[in-house]
């Protein structure tokens, strides 16, 4: 077979019949990662397989009429997934994942939803591969690591940074109801690599002053963050802390922060924000001479819900960056 690049591809509906296609795929793909965290029983796996094959679910990616791959993907209110994406390495190595992949993520653009996936944390190709197309990793266990690619607005305006610990909680949520209709970047820090300050500034090259650089190259800031313990979250308090990095080592990103407008979100379930939750804000915004424009509190109800009167709040304060 010649290695020209593939850009064409067909899906079809997978049925009974292609159980074999895709054992043959999976154990040609997955197998140098599955064995080293699990062994290798070449029946149990067989048996396993056919346990959870459900053709309704998945699709054959054909080239020119040949099978070539697997599909599994859907869409949820939340988010777009991509539960197995497997190419036969016979078609390997000529961009087809790259092109399915990139149907994935318009489908998730689209949608203004995040694509999220999960791959084995031995298979260190995938995960590249994944980042090289914008995926950044949520979190992982002991097997897998999750990853998500966020859809971005255009113009990187309003740049929303949210701070909670876990991706797609209730700080997710606020933020989905407030920007529901207006498009934002958003840097969601639970998939980036931020340390605490360092007075000797080894951690540099973690991913904070790529942040400061998105942070400058924004008009309009939104910091948001979950209440913990009556107050900011670590995660937060971890990412304003490096903002000293911004005098120490990078004074030009610092410089470069002058005149931006910051708002602040929280997202927490007492009726009304505590006392002095927004002071190191304040004094970031007057150290950077920077636009404090107040806070925006979003109240949680009991049963876990956005309050419908801080829906309707928050879904006001965003107006205002129509
Ligand atoms: C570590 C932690 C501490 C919390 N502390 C408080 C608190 O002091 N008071 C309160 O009313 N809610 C508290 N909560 C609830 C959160 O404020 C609330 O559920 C928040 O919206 C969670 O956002 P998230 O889903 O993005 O993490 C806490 C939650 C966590 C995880």
């Amino acid at each position: 077979m010649s290695k020209t690049a593939i850009t064409n591809y067909q899906l079809r509906p997978a049925v009974q019949g292609d159980f074999d296609f895709f054992k043959k795929v999976h154990h040609a793909t997955l197998r140098p990662y599955v064995e080293p965290l699990f062994g290798w029983d070449e029946v149990w796996q067989a048996e396993y397989l056919k346990s959870r094959y459900n053709p309704d679910e998945m699709k054959i990616i054909q080239v020119d009429g040949q099978d070539a791959g697997v599909l599994v993907f859907g869409q949820e209110p939340d988010r777009v997934f991509v539960k197995q994406l497997l190419i036969d390495p016979i078609f390997q190595g000529r961009g087809l994942g790259t092109v399915v992949l990139h149907d994935m993520i318009e489908q998730a653009r689209a949608s203004k939803l995040p694509l999220s996936l999960s791959v084995l944390r031995s298979n260190l190709p995938a995960k590249r591969f994944y980042q090289r197309h914008g995926f950044v990793e949520a979190y992982h266990d002991e097997q897998r690591v999750w990853m998500h690619w966020e859809p971005s607005g255009q113009t990187g305006d309003p740049l929303v940074i949210m701070a909670s610990s876990r991706s797609h909680g209730h700080t997710r949520h606020t933020l989905d109801q407030a920007f529901r209709k207006i498009p934002y970047q958003l840097i969601d820090l639970h998939g980036k690599s931020i340390s605490y300050f360092d007075y000797d500034h080894h951690n540099r090259l973690d991913d904070f002053l790529w942040v400061a650089e998105q942070m400058v190259a924004a008009k309009r800031i939104v910091l948001v963050t979950p209440l913990y313990w009556s107050a900011i979250s670590g995660v937060m308090k971890v990412f304003i802390d490096r903002f000293t990095d911004l005098t120490d080592i990078r004074q030009d990103l610092g410089d470069g922060l002058a005149g931006k407008k910051l708002w602040l979100m929280v997202a927490g379930k007492p009726e009304v924000a505590p006392v002095g939750i927004e002071i190191p804000f304040v004094e970031i915004c007057n150290h950077f001479k920077m636009d404090y424009q107040g806070m925006q509190y979003a109240y949680i109800g009991q049963d876990r819900k956005l309050e419908t009167a801080s829906e309707v709040a928050a879904a006001e304060f965003a107006k205002q960056f129509l």
